[in-house]
């Protein structure tokens, strides 16, 4: 987690780090801090909080720089204080650091550096790498002194380096956590995600894994970890459609789940031709053949959609699918010979979880990976990736990108049953036209969001909800308590309503509020038997149902509606009352929505 920015050049280089930084925070926002050097010394200004807070500090000192590195937090080792806020340095105040990832041995590192008495003044892994840097330069000059530290080093990094004796030295490093560099017209900048520059550069350089940048008086060059030079070509930076401003909606959850018409539009747009019914996801159907299994990984609500897709794949393809979370993945054993095709979401494309849980499979297995981030880690280690064309997501809880990577499912298990003819082309046919209607569909629901607001701040000061669903709704009660959770941070649990009786219908007592997921599908029926349980002993039902479904009007106490939809495409639909549910508990809740406490956007660790 964390985000790093880097900049040397003609312009104020605090402004241009203060700017990144700000687009990064989705990484986290525990604490930021700036490093730059002044009279041969190395500077720091730090605040714990976010980046605006920072902001004020660096403009009440006035200062003007033309070289700076920043670090916006989440805190991993140490609490989030003033002292542990990056970025760190050496014993001497010569040398200064930012990090983004994990030190796995930084505690045997530490006491082999207080052993030859470097003073440590934070709690954090980081601080030993800079402390190493300084141990080694003693001996060393600085190209080899980096080479030895961070060939030391376990775990995960990207780092900045500024050096007060060298002002116009700048050295990045990548290790399993993302680093971007650019260049334009000497102005030179780094970042853990193009968002943090894509203002000011038009090429970048998506560094590969294991890559150091040495930029020394306006001359840059790269090398791999041995120290041997190697070639990276920049790519062009695509200027998103999508703006990172809030465009007059009070949070960008708010406007993220208005985009998701137009996000699933880009996303399905040119992948499939109704006249031809033909899908072409992009990918080499050479990877569809002989598939005898499929494993999705994912985490959070990206392992939500994969639950989501996984009855597409076997109810189009007819192939068996599991879904794992890619942090548990890890720990299987499993005996998957290569005819199992293995699907990672992520929206990010950084998750650690994971990246890790693929690099487990690669090169045994194919990987096809699904997210909105097209020179992400875990797109460049898949053997194909579809990408989202949602535009950054900015929130924190995802929305937009969970019901694209939806669509996306949907269409890779058609675009499968078409190589494998498991389903005929009129069917194929029939479920792209109910696609293309999604998004008039979730229109409608837009459009009725004052009507949502209404009953949610009904609820807003309830202590905790249950949600059910069952089949393929049963992922989108799991995805609704999840977002319902993680920004208003009420308790909430959700059930497929078929397990209530098996235990968690004792919660139920007078008054207690219940979300049922109950479109007009195969698992109607019983689930409103489940919701006739929950009301006898009390519930509040509040449900999500079909249009004209007057039998659950009739149990519930409140009732969003969607149009009738195929009911393999109704989670689109009913996926957006709850976004919205949670959303307006949480704004009458006062509390931070696009950034709730404890948690980052990109989930860089382990
Ligand atoms: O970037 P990813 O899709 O891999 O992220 C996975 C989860 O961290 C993410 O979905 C998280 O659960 C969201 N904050 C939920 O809103």
């Amino acid at each position: 987690m964390c985000g790093i920015v880097g900049y040397i050049g003609k312009e104020s280089a605090l402004d241009i780090i203060i700017e990144g930084l700000k687009h990064l925070e989705y990484r986290g926002y525990d604490s930021a801090g700036v490093a730059f050097v002044e009279k041969k010394k190395i500077k720091k200004i730090r605040e714990k909080g976010k980046v605006d807070l920072l902001k004020k500090s660096i403009e009440e000192t006035k200062i003007k720089v033309h070289s700076a590195i920043g670090h916006t937090r989440w805190a991993t080792h140490g609490s989030p204080t003033k002292e542990n806020t990056h970025p760190h340095s050496d014993c001497k105040n010569k040398i200064a650091i930012v990090h983004n990832g994990i030190i796995e041995n930084y505690l045997d590192l530490k006491r082999m550096l207080k052993a030859k008495k470097h003073k440590f003044s934070s709690e954090t892994d980081t601080e030993v790498i800079v402390h190493l840097l300084e141990e080694n330069l003693k001996h060393y000059p600085i190209f080899d002194s980096i080479l030895n530290t961070i060939n030391v080093l376990k775990g995960s990094f990207a780092l900045l380096f500024i050096f007060a004796d060298y002002p116009n030295l700048m050295i990045g490093i990548r290790k399993n956590s993302p680093l971007i560099f650019a260049e334009k017209e000497n102005n030179f900048y780094f970042s853990s995600d193009i968002v943090g520059i894509s203002s000011y550069v038009d090429k970048a350089y998506f560094l590969d894994d294991e890559t150091i940048v040495f930029l020394n008086n306006s001359k840059y060059s790269f090398f791999d970890f041995k120290g041997a030079e190697k070639k990276i070509f920049p790519k062009k930076v695509e200027k998103s459609s999508f703006f990172i401003e809030k465009k007059g909606y009070k949070h960008f959850m708010l406007k993220e789940i208005f985009e998701q018409p137009e996000a699933i539009r880009e996303t399905i747009q040119d992948r499939y031709s109704i006249e031809r019914g033909e899908i072409d996801v992009g990918v080499d159907e050479s990877l569809f053949e002989n598939i005898e299994k499929i494993r999705i990984l994912s985490c959070g609500t990206s392992y939500h959609a994969g639950l989501i897709g996984q009855f597409y794949f076997e109810n189009f393809s007819g192939i068996e699918t599991s879904v794992s979370l890619s942090s548990e993945f890890y720990y299987r054993d499993l005996e998957d010979t290569e005819s199992t095709l293995f699907i990672a979401i992520s929206q990010s494309g950084e998750t650690a979880d994971t990246l890790k849980a693929i690099r487990k499979i690669k090169g045994k297995n194919k990987i096809i990976s699904i997210t909105n981030v097209s020179e992400s880690s875990i797109t460049r280690e898949s053997d194909a990736f579809i990408l989202t064309h949602c535009g950054p997501e900015i929130s924190v809880a995802a929305t937009k990108t969970f019901t694209s990577q939806i669509s996306l499912l949907f269409l890779l298990a058609l675009s499968i049953a078409q190589k494998t003819e498991y389903i005929k082309k009129e069917k194929i046919i029939s479920f792209l036209e109910e696609l293309r209607k999604i998004p008039i569909q979730m229109e409608e629901i837009l459009n009725k969001s004052e009507s949502i607001e209404k009953i949610a701040y009904k609820y807003y000061q309830k202590e905790s909800f249950l949600y059910i669903g069952r089949w393929i709704n049963y992922p989108v009660a799991l995805e609704g308590s999840l977002k319902l959770k993680e920004i208003s941070y009420i308790f909430s649990e959700a059930y497929a309503g078929g397990q209530l009786k098996h235990g968690p219908i004792s919660l139920i007592d007078e008054g207690t509020p219940l979300v049922a997921v109950a479109p007009d599908d195969r698992a109607r029926n019983n689930i409103l038997s489940n919701i006739e349980e929950a009301k006898t002993r009390g519930a509040e039902i509040i449900s999500i149902g079909t249009k004209g479904d007057n039998e659950l009007l009739s149990l519930s106490d409140a009732m969003f509606v969607i149009s009738p939809v195929n009911e393999f495409l109704s989670p689109l639909l009913t996926t957006i009352y709850t976004q919205l549910f949670a959303y307006f508990i949480a704004l009458r809740r006062g509390v931070d929505i696009d950034q709730p406490r404890n948690l980052a956007k990109s989930v860089t660790v382990e």
